[in-house]
């Protein structure tokens, strides 16, 4: 047999180091998976050593290190993790020992999602967000209570009549977010996230709350605690009362008489997952009775009570049979790799993208290469890393001719993609129509793959505007395209011309400009002509359009192409003005408010943000027009004025007082 000793030892040290890479650096280099497999092997050999055991073991502790940079904060109470059931049988097991421990009593079980992200607990003082801090290592974790504020599902008020409470839940980034997030960083030049939950991550331990407003994070309460213990005597119960309360409860909860119901949702979701905007990766059970939680205690790492059943992570182990490139709508060349067939989670996948060459330098990639894949949600798998080098192997190189035009290819400085700089490439036509009739762009049905395909190749349409002169006599002299399908498309076209002015903008494939960003410019210029004649300060002045955003619209409306593009798309009738904004209602409307001194609990900014958002306006100075003053501590002339003016002045509590919910 082995020496037991430096086994034990190595394994440690190993285990110690991914620890590291995950909960410090937001790194990790192996799935959950892989970490759980190594736990089990590290809890086995000190089962049969006894002797070797050690206090500072990573079987004996809950979770990493908090990272520097943030205030450390204790926890109320332990924030524990879950143990894991890997199969069906070993969610029997977690069952049959419950029943065992509660003797035979009735009890039922609470089924949630496990959601994918990072757990998090928010405090609450009189009904308002006062700390939100991370798991940490389960005992202390880091106030991120800046940047939790910028999340929108968090609340930042909670009505109730529990003088201080705290919720627990876990904080996500749903896929869109994700996939946007990372568009964004390619283009920026920056390494790209692995996945949401790292994004998450990654998105509320930044050192700028701006940052993580701009991350679009998501936050789903699962527990509800008062002085570090649950609030109710039924979990169930709690979970009403926080989505009562106004957070957000994931509503795919199941109240479970047995273990077959229990399971029966394990199924249910495993099947559907990729259903969800968001990832799981599998179904926690929790006993739904407190008191039979308490019944049932603890070990030293998680509760007896409660189960994680985790699904198997969507990963396989193929070839990389050759590198293809593929021309996007902006002209960016992504290199895709051709798989040996494999199946991973009932799909078989023979494509993984490779986003760009930083990307395969960053895996170490070469063609020949046998790599670990992964398919998670219904987006295109990717290669996670290298399993093993190949024995012939090839390096892949970045063609410097556009594979599909011959056009140059160039790569700018900063930027992690190489573009076809071609702007009649065919490529980048196809993929412009394919986006352009998009669902959430301008939804034009019909217009697929095929069907672009050859109006691009037939040269039927040259330009997205040629769309809005198709008619169906053009349509049916292609392939397979009868009557009523040419009937229905030239509908459909004619249909999108009433699509409000953000998809228009959206359509036109601006890069930077999202649903998003074309749905904030819109508000603020009103009209696509405004936006193409703003200057880049104006531009600049849109709520979350920075420098880069402001000189990319700049720049698209200066090129005589687009401002052709543009004139045609006007010709044609489509929506170029932005719908008259129905006036704000809300308990505020018709009042002005100016705020002065410190709020307790409110920045200057969040105050105007709130005022605003229930219909009211603020203003700078105090006048006869001014309907309240909002003082805080150390006001100052402000105050005064009001004062002078017979102004009525509200504390903070008064305020929120005027906008509380009926
Ligand atoms: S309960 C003591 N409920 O999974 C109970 N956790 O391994 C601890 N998670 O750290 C957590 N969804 O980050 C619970 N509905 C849910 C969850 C959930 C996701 C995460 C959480 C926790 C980990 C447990």
């Amino acid at each position: 047999m082995k020496n037991p000793v430096p086994e034990i030892e190595l394994l440690r040290e190993e285990i110690r180091r991914h620890e590291h890479l995950y909960y410090v650096l937001d790194r990790p280099e192996i799935t959950d998976a892989e970490y759980d497999a190594l736990i089990r092997k590290l809890r086995a050999l000190e089962q049969d050593h006894p002797e070797l055991a050690s206090l500072d073991s990573p079987t004996l502790r809950v979770g990493g290190r908090a990272r520097e940079g943030f205030v450390k904060v204790p926890h109320s109470s332990p924030m524990l993790s879950l143990d894991n059931a890997l199969d069906e049988d070993e969610l029997r097991d977690f069952d049959r020992r419950v029943r065992e421990l509660l003797g035979g009593a009735d009890f039922r079980y609470v089924a949630e999602l496990k959601m994918d992200g990072l757990s998090m607990a928010a405090r609450y003082r009189n009904g308002l967000l006062e700390q939100a801090i991370t798991r940490g290592d389960g005992a202390v974790g880091e106030d991120v209570t800046e940047n939790a504020r910028t999340i929108r599902s968090l609340p930042l008020r909670a009505p109730t009549s529990f003088e201080t409470f705290e919720t627990r839940g876990e904080t996500v980034m749903n896929r869109k977010a994700f996939e946007r997030l990372n568009a964004e960083r390619d283009e920026r030049g920056l390494s790209r996230f692995a996945n949401p939950r790292n994004a998450a991550a990654g998105s509320l331990r930044v050192l700028e709350p701006q940052v993580t407003a701009s991350r679009r994070l998501d936050y789903y309460a699962y527990f509800l605690l008062v002085d570090g213990r649950p609030a109710f005597d039924s979990h169930w119960h709690s979970l009403d009362e926080l989505e009562r309360m106004g957070f957000k409860v994931n509503r795919h909860r199941k109240l479970c008489g047995g273990i077959e119901e229990a399971l029966a949702v394990c199924r249910q979701w495993e099947a559907q997952r990729d259903e969800l905007p968001y990832e799981i990766d599998g179904v926690v059970l929790k006993v739904d009775s407190i008191a039979q939680q308490s019944a049932l205690g603890f070990t030293a790492k998680a509760p007896r009570w409660a189960i994680a059943y985790k699904y198997a992570a969507r990963q396989a182990v193929t070839v990389v049979e050759g590198i293809e490139v593929q021309v996007g709508r902006t002209g960016a060349l992504t290199p895709v790799a051709r798989l040996k067939p494999v199946a991973v989670g009932g799909v078989t996948v023979a494509r993984a993208t490779l986003h760009n060459e930083d990307e395969i330098e960053r895996l170490g990639l070469q063609v020949g290469d046998e790599v670990v894949i992964e398919r998670s949600g219904d987006v295109i798998p990717k290669v996670v890393r290298v399993f093993a080098q190949g024995s012939y192997r090839k390096r892949f190189e970045m063609p410097d001719v556009c594979p599909v035009c011959g056009g140059k290819v160039v790569r700018e400085e900063g930027e992690a993609a190489s573009r076809c700089i071609n702007t009649d490439c065919s490529a980048r036509l196809k993929e412009s129509i394919l986006h352009f009739a998009s669902r959430g762009v301008m939804n034009i049905d019909g217009l697929g793959d095929a069907l672009v395909d050859q109006l691009v190749d037939r040269r039927l349409v040259e330009s997205v505007a040629d769309l809005y002169d198709l008619t169906g006599d053009k349509l049916l002299l292609l392939e397979r395209m009868g009557a009523k399908s040419a009937g229905n498309i030239v509908r459909n076209i004619e249909a999108s011309k009433k699509n409000p002015l953000p998809r228009v903008l959206s359509a036109l494939g601006i890069r930077f400009v999202g649903e998003r960003t074309a749905q904030l410019l819109a508000e603020e210029f009103g009209a696509l002509d405004t936006i193409a004649t703003a200057g880049l300060e104006e531009l600049q002045q849109t709520p979350e359009v920075g420098p880069k955003v402001a000189e990319a619209v700049f720049q698209f409306f200066r090129e005589p192409r687009n401002r052709e593009l543009v004139d045609r798309l006007r010709s044609a009738g489509l929506n170029f003005e932005a719908e008259l904004k129905r006036p704000k209602g809300g308990p505020l409307k018709g009042m002005t408010f100016v705020l002065t001194g410190t709020l307790p609990n409110f920045t200057r900014d969040d105050a105007k943000r709130m005022i605003e958002a229930f219909g009211g306006k603020v203003s700078e100075s105090v006048s006869k027009k001014t309907t309240y003053v909002v003082a805080g501590e150390d006001a100052g002339s402000k105050l005064e004025k009001a004062r002078q003016l017979g102004v009525r002045i509200l504390d903070e509590a008064a305020l929120l007082e005027m906008v509380k919910a009926e």
